[in-house]
């Protein structure tokens, strides 16, 4: 018992109360009549440690997958179930079992909830009871014909404590599971009738030391442990304990105990699986020290790009052996490339299209992975299809990737999480090896798929033979130098800081860019919406005069990311005049300007001063006062950085 005390009193000091925490959304204080969920974190743990240990241990690595209840459910020793399940914040749980702790037990579930509908109240909280509280099941994902199975558990006078289509599901497999007496058997009876998606995992007390679960279209990680066995959400469940790993498939039953793992169809059919190791240690996903995740991961982006790059360059070579099941012929073959992501990372793709046009000399689209999906985009064998997705969960993004491949398309996928969905439904993967991201708002990830993406560029150069060994050197020696570009960035933070914390009461700020500067006016005016909560607006410089001008007025704070003078030579002075333009209107002016470039000094109130870099390499380093300025911002109207309002690190819903 005094070990689970330290690992809340822990728990306390890292899941931190800031003022504007914690709030339910706007969406999720609407009432309705029923309850989704939009994402969630699960844990589910069997061996001889306490499972409540592991469990809460595994929820706090999870927590950014959902932040409005938590609830964990535990088969004590004495074979009871225990559960315990709060609104709010994990450490409203956490202080909940230091008030009224619950017995130690081996086989527990876990949970975080994140709803879009309906109050996140305790009752709506996971787990959700079956089999008159025999039996415990927690949820991740949306039971899109909950509302039918429920008229007919109602029909057979089942009553239900809650507005979730969570709990139809575990009062249907509570009665199946009368019927068959068996978990395993009767989460196969009832899975083939959910539409939508779910990952499930549920106890019995009739059998202690087992849980089971089940996936569609929702995360499911088996963590494979010496006499104890884990399941999560993704691989931070459980890094902690173990790192071989195995990604459960698309329709599949798992069952844990603390010796076997079994994996089924969801007909029984046993399946093989493939375990795989986790890269990255337990303390990558802890802040390590740092003030919020959020400042950690920004700090972290010199590595990010430099173990992307890790064994990729090999004797002045690209070298990605993950793309060895796209031969050079194919590559040659291919005449468009579509890039499909959402957010942050649709940026990143906004940026690499400049790359990869100039380099290989192919159009590239970008497109927002809801839109492409809904109007019918013309795609053959020739399209390939590159999707953009730190958590590999995104939904919108799954659905897109899923129509590319239907349609014909080839498919590669950038990703940041092992084991992940969208990299498993894609021909390859390159993964970008940025570390665990917790804090919502991406920042390591984009510096890091910017990075991918430019050696898939430079490789799909050589193979088509538009660069020559020279350029291609050349380009290859500017990507590896930019880690420590990046990290002379980092060194000015204190300066970006002073301006955020001078800026605190701005109602509105604009971001202007020209080329690759345009989608980083978009994501520095993304980062500081997501995290400060302020209007914010990204407009390409070229178009103010169609239409944005019309909104500076004195004091108008607009960051203007100016492009090297050393590079296109009508760019940076068309920028240049573009200042001059809102500086006779009364802007006040935040310039981020290459070091030297003395052209904007007269006109901007501030420099923000980045390395000197060729012009493609500019974003991955003007990106870095941007994230930082919202970062600060944030902070000084002491708002959470690392779980803004609203928002869920990866949206598992359409
Ligand atoms: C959410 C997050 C964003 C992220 C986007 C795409 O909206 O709040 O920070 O950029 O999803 O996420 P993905 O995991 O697909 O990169």
């Amino acid at each position: 018992m005094r070990g689970r005390m330290l690992r809340l009193k822990h728990l306390s000091s890292l899941v931190s109360g800031l003022p504007g925490a914690g709030r339910p959304s706007a969406a999720a204080s609407q009432s309705t009549a029923y309850t989704i969920e939009r994402m969630c974190g699960i844990v589910g743990y069997v061996g001889e440690r306490n499972s409540l240990d592991v469990l809460m241990g595994g929820l706090r690595r999870l927590e950014y997958r959902g932040y409005d209840s938590a609830g964990v459910a535990v088969i004590d020793d004495e074979g009871e179930i225990e559960t315990a399940k709060r609104a709010g914040k994990l450490q409203v749980l956490a202080d909940e079992l230091e008030r009224h702790p619950i017995h130690r037990g081996g086989t527990g579930i876990g949970h975080t909830r994140w709803a879009t509908h309906g109050g996140p109240t305790d009752r709506n909280a996971h787990p959700h009871l079956g089999d008159d509280g025999r039996l415990a099941l927690i949820h991740n994902g949306i039971i899109e014909n909950f509302s039918e199975l429920k008229d007919e558990l109602l029909a057979e006078g089942f009553a239900f404590e809650s507005e979730t289509d969570t709990e139809v599901a575990a009062v249907l497999l509570g009665r199946e599971y009368r019927r068959t007496g068996d978990l395993r058997s009767a989460f196969q009876a009832i899975v083939s009738r959910f539409e939508g998606a779910f990952t499930l995992l549920a106890v019995h007390r009739n059998e202690p030391g087992l849980v089971v679960g089940a996936r569609r279209n929702s995360p499911l990680v088996i963590g494979l442990g010496e006499g104890e066995n884990f399941l999560g959400s993704d691989v931070a469940a459980f890094v902690e304990f173990t790192k071989r790993a195995v990604a459960i498939g698309q329709d599949q039953i798992v069952a844990i105990t603390a010796d076997e793992v079994t994996v089924t169809d969801f007909d029984g059919e046993p399946v093989e699986v493939e375990p795989f190791e986790v890269a990255w240690d337990a303390s990558a996903a802890e802040k390590g020290g740092w003030s919020s995740f959020m400042r950690k991961e920004v700090s972290e982006q010199p590595e990010a790009v430099a173990n992307t790059l890790l064994g990729r360059v090999v004797d002045g070579q690209v070298h990605i052996p993950e793309l060895e099941s796209f031969g050079d012929d194919e590559l040659r073959a291919i005449h468009r490339i579509t890039v499909i992501a959402c957010g942050t990372a649709a940026y990143a793709g906004m940026v690499a299209k400049y790359a990869i046009e100039q380099w290989a000399r192919v159009p590239v689209e970008v497109e927002l992975s809801h839109e492409f999906r809904y109007r019918e985009p013309v795609l053959d064998e020739g399209t390939l299809v590159i999707s953009i997705s730190q958590s590999g969960e995104t939904m919108d993004t799954l659905m897109a990737v899923k129509y590319a491949r239907e349609m014909g398309a080839r498919t590669i996928s950038i990703c940041n999480t092992q084991g992940a969905t969208i990299p498993r439904e894609s021909d390859a993967v390159v993964y970008t090896h940025a570390g665990p991201e917790v804090a919502v708002a991406s920042t390591k990830a984009f510096v890091a798929q910017i990075a991918a993406l430019y050696l898939f560029g430079l490789h799909l150069a050589r193979v088509r033979g538009t660069l020559s060994e020279t350029e291609l050197g050349k380009q290859l020696a500017e990507l590896q130098s930019v880690p420590e570009k990046i990290r002379t960035v980092l060194g000015e933070a204190e300066h970006v800081g002073e301006l955020a914390h001078w800026m605190a009461d701005t109602r509105s700020v604009l971001f202007l860019g020209r080329h690759v500067g345009y989608p980083i006016a978009l994501e520095g005016a993304l980062k500081l919406k997501e995290l400060a909560y302020i209007h914010a607006e990204g407009f390409a410089a070229g178009e103010l005069k169609h239409g944005p001008i019309a909104l500076i007025e004195p004091g108008q704070p607009v960051f203007v990311i100016v492009p090297s003078p050393r590079g296109s030579a009508t760019l940076h002075p068309k920028v240049v005049s573009n200042i001059q333009e809102i500086r006779a209107r009364g802007a006040r002016v935040i310039a981020i300007a290459e070091e030297g470039d003395a052209a904007v000094l007269p006109f901007a109130d501030e420099v923000l001063r980045i390395p000197l870099a060729a012009p493609l390499f500019e974003p991955l380093l003007a990106v870095v006062p941007l994230q930082i300025f919202a970062m600060e911002l944030a902070q000084a109207k002491g708002l959470d950085v690392d779980q803004p309002r609203n928002l869920a690190k990866s949206v598992t819903v359409e």
